[in-house]
């Protein structure tokens, strides 16, 4: 996926043109950091988090005049976030059994999340705990994020759609 294609996954009014501090989990090589870097205003900040150092070593200091700071670790153990404006978590809820756990938890540091997930995905090795939205409506709720709205959805190269949605306590 190209960062353009990302960020018009989650361009939404909630990040677009705000000055503001997200944390992105699971962030991987960073293109949607990237992309969310390109969406919020000069001046934010993003916590990227990822167990892979690797992967997250791709990633630059900064972006569009937003800083990006690089943390390895495991974002279902216990891992202490700072109280942010929003997480954005793309193309990783899936890899945890527990989702309301970990939801919970973010409810903790923020009130909204942007989540891209996959629908019409059965669980598989790339995607073992599948959450399409209806299923992250449930979750979330669960979790204290009343409002679950999809923003924009695509056809994924690996079957099924990919949506991505802002979850609001
Ligand atoms: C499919 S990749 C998605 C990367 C990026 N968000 C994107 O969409 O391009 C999933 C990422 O989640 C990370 N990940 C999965 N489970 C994790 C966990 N429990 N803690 C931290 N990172 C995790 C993996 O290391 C991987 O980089």
């Amino acid at each position: 996926m190209t960062i353009d294609e990302a960020a018009s996954l989650i361009r939404c009014p909630a990040i677009e043109g705000v000055v503001a501090t997200w944390c992105e989990l699971g962030a991987g090589a960073g293109t949607f950091t990237v992309a969310l870097a390109g969406l919020l205003a000069p001046g934010s900040h993003i916590l990227a988090v990822d167990r892979d150092a690797a992967a997250l070593a791709s990633l630059p200091a900064t972006h569009h005049g937003v800083s990006i700071e690089r943390r390895a670790a495991d974002f279902s153990a216990e891992v202490t976030l700072p109280v942010v404006d929003g997480v954005l978590m793309a193309n990783a809820l899936h890899f945890v059994r527990d989702h309301v756990a970990v939801l919970r938890r973010l409810r903790q540091v923020t009130a909204q999340m942007i989540v891209v997930e996959y629908s019409g995905r059965r669980p598989g090795p790339w995607v073992p705990y599948p959450v399409d939205l209806a299923r992250l409506r449930d979750d979330a709720r669960q979790a204290g994020f009343g409002t679950v709205t999809g923003i924009a959805s695509r056809r994924s190269a690996f079957g099924g759609r990919m949506y991505s949605a802002l979850a609001v306590a």
